[in-house]
């Protein structure tokens, strides 16, 4: 049956944020591919994930070459997607993808040379059906390549089309910093930044990397942001069997320390006394942060996602209740 998308998905309590001095607005809760949409995860589960999503107004997925398993698998499945549903919404879609782990063998496949980044981009786009992607990010900072060589093959992407604007992830704050001006001196200025924050990992927080995107106004976009789900009630009873721990690839089991476990205990019970789950309670603190433009959130299920959606709508902070959080997960 054809896709319809939901006619009230602009008006069903979606947030949307300025993505720091930009044109553009981002949904407060973006999809994320990471997981969920390779060769392991049914097309039909995939298809109900983002349809879902994109019924309650998330217009951002969030993509990269090597996102599977198997590596450019979520591409695929976003190139069945626009064939199958989202032709006619391209328009309405922000959709990025990400060069710079390993993708193929070989010297070209991996890290940040104008060779790999380029010729991954070209990958991508046959993969996603796409002409164009929205957003385009150096996944990592390259040790080993001039920062000029990745930066310009940012800004020639720019140039060619291929691309409408271009972001950094995971690059330290000094280099993060050299980049955001190489960029805007070049007239392609860095959009956006995507880093980890959650309650277990606040170390864009310390490391000054928010802030200085704050103040240098980009946007940020916190990955993560559930710590893959250690932040939820997925795990207060042992290890579901199909749980992203019990598979235990990318959330390994020894994760799960007899502190880390207390520490998701009280918080469950903070969440609980403010009268949601903790779930949206991890995504609410994350929101509240200066500087966060959007949470990048992973499902499993659209069941997870409405869960996850309610953080839009959740009772601000008292800073007695900011102060708790601090306590527990200090
Ligand atoms: N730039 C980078 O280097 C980088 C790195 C990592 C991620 N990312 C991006 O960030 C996105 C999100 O990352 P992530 O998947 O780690 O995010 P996350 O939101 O921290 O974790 C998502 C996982 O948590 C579980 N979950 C989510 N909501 C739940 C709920 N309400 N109740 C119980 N469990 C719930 C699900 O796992 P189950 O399978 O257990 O259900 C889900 O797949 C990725 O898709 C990717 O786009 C970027």
């Amino acid at each position: 049956m054809e896709y319809q998308a939901n006619a009230s998905r602009y008006t069903c309590g979606m947030e949307y944020r300025r993505c720091g001095k930009s044109g553009i607005l981002l949904p407060a809760v973006s999809l994320g591919f990471w997981h969920n949409f390779g060769t392991t995860t049914p097309f039909v589960t995939a298809q109900a994930i983002a349809h879902h999503a994109f019924d309650c107004g998330i217009t951002h997925f969030d993509l990269a070459n090597n996102y599977g398993p198997i590596p450019g698998a979520a591409e695929e499945t976003l190139g069945q997607l626009m064939i199958q549903s989202f032709r006619p919404y391209r328009d309405e879609l922000f959709i990025a993808t990400k060069a710079g782990y390993e993708m193929w063998p070989g010297p070209y496949g991996n890290w940040g040379s104008r060779k790999s980044l380029i010729s991954s981009l070209n990958q991508s786009l046959k993969r996603m059906k796409l002409d164009y992607v929205d957003l385009f990010y150096s996944h990592r900072y390259d040790p080993e390549t001039p920062l000029e060589e990745t930066l310009q093959a940012l800004v020639d992407i720019v140039r060619q089309g291929k691309a409408l604007y271009v972001g950094l992830s995971r690059w330290p704050l000094e280099a993060a910093e050299y980049g955001f001006h190489y960029l805007a001196e070049q007239h392609v200025p860095c959009l956006i930044y995507q880093g980890r924050i959650n309650m277990f990992d606040r170390s864009c927080l310390d490391s000054g990397i928010l802030n200085g995107c704050h103040n240098q106004g980009k946007g940020f976009i916190a990955f993560s942001p559930l710590a893959q789900g250690l932040l939820t009630d997925r795990y207060l009873n042992g290890i579901p069997a199909d749980s992203r721990m019990a598979i235990g690839h990318f959330l390994k089991s020894d994760m799960l320390t007899d502190k880390k476990r207390a520490q998701i205990i009280q918080l469950n019970q903070l969440a609980t006394e403010r009268g949601q789950k903790l779930a949206e309670m991890a995504l609410a603190w994350i929101l509240q942060l200066e500087g966060v433009t959007s949470v990048l959130i992973g499902a499993s299920s659209p069941e997870q996602l409405d869960m996850n959606l309610q953080c839009i709508n959740s009772t601000p902070f008292s800073s007695e209740e900011l102060n708790r959080i601090e306590q527990i997960i200090q």
